[in-house]
């Protein structure tokens, strides 16, 4: 089957995740916001709900080539019409453009609609207000997914128009309460969303199906995100960071989670220097690690290049020290994705010039881009700290 997954935040970082999860061949095409993917899918709603990067997959129901002239409002008829289940009673449907033209969108809508009327009564609707597109959190809010309803999208690529029908859309109020309601959150550690724990996690375990015979370390797991991540996702975990304060914090959050998500067995987490692992600090059946390390000092505001320097040398003293460690203690062929800061300095990224030496040193790096730096990033525009995000083995 062929779906296009639509991307949320990042699309660099969404499409290394599908990459891990359906493979490295599973993109035929790329469309404006989403990639064409061909997989097998026997739930799209529970597989949406362990990818962070997408925010639908939807079901290609045609296409055809951008140089044709192509009839849009009759794909939308025929998509309504088969993509509905029940045809009784109140009919809704939404149509969305990527890219988005709106002129051609409100035609297509006002047509489609009038012939619908014809074809299935007049208690047909279109929900997009004011010929606009529908945001996945529109889309879900209108339940578009009820029998009596069908999302449609068109999405271009460099050579095809495709017609797609919705078949799952984000649980954003689910990311929401596992974000913004956990009993222990520090804005002094930052905010890591879970959809890029998510994301992380994925980035990790590839295929893998999640088992609680496989599981997810963070050693620098501050309030627990990766962890409640990783859990509800069917994999055991353990956890440990420096600070007395995170474990309390982590451990917290763990057991609210536990309860929110009916999970079964006790987190294990502890207090440790992460540069002071041993062996039997570490997972005792096979395991990945998995971490936002740490983001370096709390910056309120914009530091010298000079001084921000020096911040860098001893963050890459800190990799240093713990790769070194981790290539003694961790069995060869361990995997480890984790995030480390970078900074902005007026339009510009500042990494940490050395950490691409280090990791070369110490691990094997796998690439997550065709970035001279293989890494991706997570960044936000009014954060002074951002994420660089990288795939290592040990060997
Ligand atoms: C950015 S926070 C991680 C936040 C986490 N992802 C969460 O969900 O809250 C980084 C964490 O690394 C911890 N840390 C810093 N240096 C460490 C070290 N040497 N060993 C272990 N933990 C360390 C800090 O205490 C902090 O909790």
């Amino acid at each position: 089957m062929k779906y296009i997954f639509q991307t949320g935040h990042g699309k660099g970082l969404a499409k290394a995740e599908l990459q891990a999860v359906h493979g490295n061949d599973c993109i035929l095409d790329e469309v404006d916001d989403g990639f064409v993917v061909e997989t097998e899918l026997t739930d799209p709603i529970a597989h949406l709900n362990r990818l962070g990067g997408v925010v639908r997959i939807t079901e290609i129901l045609q296409s055809g080539s951008v140089n044709m002239p192509l009839n849009f409002e009759e794909w939308v008829v025929k998509g309504v019409d088969a993509g509905l289940e029940k045809k009784e009673g109140k009919i809704r449907y939404g149509v969305s453009m990527h890219p988005k033209s709106e002129g051609v969108l409100t035609k297509i809508l006002k047509n489609s609609k009038n012939r619908l009327k014809e074809d299935l009564g007049s208690n047909v609707r279109f929900v997009n207000k004011d010929f606009q597109n529908l945001s996945s959190v529109q889309a879900w809010h209108e339940n578009l997914l009820a029998p009596g309803a069908v999302e449609l999208h068109l999405f271009k690529s460099d050579t095809k128009w495709y017609m797609v029908k919705t078949v799952a859309i984000q649980d954003f109020e689910s990311y929401s309460y596992r974000d913004y309601d956990r009993p222990a959150r520090s804005a002094k550690n930052g905010m890591f969303p879970p959809k890029v724990a998510q994301e992380l996690i994925n980035l990790a375990v590839g295929t893998m199906v999640p088992t609680d015979k496989f599981c997810i370390y963070d050693p620098f797991c501050g309030s627990g995100t990766v962890l409640q991540e990783a859990w509800l996702m069917g994999f055991s975990t353990q956890g440990s960071d420096l600070s007395m304060q995170c474990v309390a914090d982590t451990k917290e959050n763990m057991d609210w989670i536990k309860a929110e998500g009916q999970l079964e067995g006790p987190p294990y987490v502890f207090e440790k220097d992460a540069l002071d692992l041993t062996k039997k600090d570490l997972p005792e059946g096979p395991f990945a690690i998995v971490s936002e390390t740490t983001l370096g000092p709390i910056l309120t505001k914009p530091l010298p290049e000079a001084e921000l320097l020096q911040v860098h040398a001893e963050l890459q003293g800190l990799y240093d020290g713990f790769f070194a460690n981790l290539k003694k203690i961790a069995p060869k062929g361990t995997i480890m994705v984790f995030t480390a800061p970078y900074h902005r300095v007026g339009g510009d990224r500042l990494f940490l010039e050395h950490l691409p030496e280090i990791l070369a040193e110490h691990t094997e790096i796998i690439p997550l881009s065709d970035h001279a730096r293989p890494s991706l990033f997570f960044e936000r525009k009014d954060q002074l700290v951002s994420r660089e995000i990288w795939k290592v083995r040990i060997v």
